[in-house]
C-alpha cells in the first residue's frame, strides 16, 4: 500500500512539472469547449474571434425544442447589470481590451451592425487579443441578434468600470432578463 502510495505521488509530481512545462494555454470558457470556429477580425486583422461550442451547457437540452422558431431575437441596447470580479489572478490589460472594442467597431462599420449568436450549444463568441479576452454568452432557448457596437461600448465600461484601478479583475455585464451576459477577463 506504502510502496504504491509514493508511486502514485511520484506519478503526479511528474505531471505537474509537465504542465508547467507546457506551452501556456488559454484558459476554457466552459466544461468540454470545442473551437467551432476562428477568424481574425479589426482593421488590423489582429483580434481573434472564435465561436464556441460547450456541449455541457445548460441549455443544450433545450435546441431540440426551438429549432422550428429560428428566427434571432434582437437585443441590442437591453439594458445589464455590471459586476466586477475580485482580485485572483491578473486582470486584463485595459489598452488590449480596448483594441478589441475598436475591433467591435471596425467589424459593426465593414461587417454589419448585427452578430448573430446560436443559442444551446454554439451559444459563445469569444474575442481576444493579447492579454484581454471578452465573450458573448446566450443564455435564452433561441438564437440572439447583439449589436456589435453596444458590445464594444460593453468592453469599455467594462474594463472602466472594474479595471486595475479599481482594484477589480474584470467583469461581466449580465442582462436584466437573464438571456445574455457579456464578460472581459484575462485570457
Ligand atoms: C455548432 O456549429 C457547427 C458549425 O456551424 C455545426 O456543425 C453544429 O451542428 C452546431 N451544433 C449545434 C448543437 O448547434
Ligand atoms: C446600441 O446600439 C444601438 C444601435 O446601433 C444604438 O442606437 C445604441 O446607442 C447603442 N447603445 C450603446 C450603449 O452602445
Amino acid at each position: 500500500m506504502l510502496f504504491s502510495f509514493k508511486s502514485f505521488a511520484f506519478v503526479s509530481a511528474v505531471a505537474v512539472v509537465l504542465t508547467v512545462n507546457a506551452a501556456p494555454t488559454e484558459e476554457p470558457i466552459c466544461a468540454g469547449q470545442t473551437i467551432v470556429s476562428t477568424t481574425f477580425v479589426g482593421q488590423d486583422k489582429n483580434v481573434k474571434a472564435e465561436v464556441l461550442s460547450c456541449p455541457n451547457n445548460d441549455f443544450t437540452q433545450h435546441v431540440a425544442a426551438r429549432q422550428t422558431a429560428p428566427t434571432p431575437t434582437n437585443v441590442c441596447g437591453t439594458a445589464c447589470n455590471t459586476n466586477c470580479f475580485t482580485p485572483s489572478g491578473g486582470g486584463p490589460n485595459n489598452g488590449d481590451c480596448h483594441v478589441i472594442a475598436d475591433a467591435l467597431l471596425f467589424e459593426s462599420e465593414n461587417t454589419g451592425p448585427i452578430v448573430q449568436i446560436n443559442n444551446g450549444a454554439n451559444n459563445t463568441i469569444a474575442m481576444s487579443f493579447r492579454s484581454c479576452k471578452t465573450f458573448f454568452v446566450n443564455q435564452d432557448l433561441g438564437p440572439l441578434a447583439y449589436c456589435r457596437n453596444n458590445w464594444s461600448s460593453l468592453v469599455d465600461i467594462i474594463t472602466g468600470t472594474c479595471g486595475a484601478a479599481q482594484n477589480a479583475h474584470g467583469g461581466n455585464c449580465v442582462a436584466a432578463d437573464q438571456r445574455w451576459f457579456v464578460q472581459v477577463q484575462h485570457v
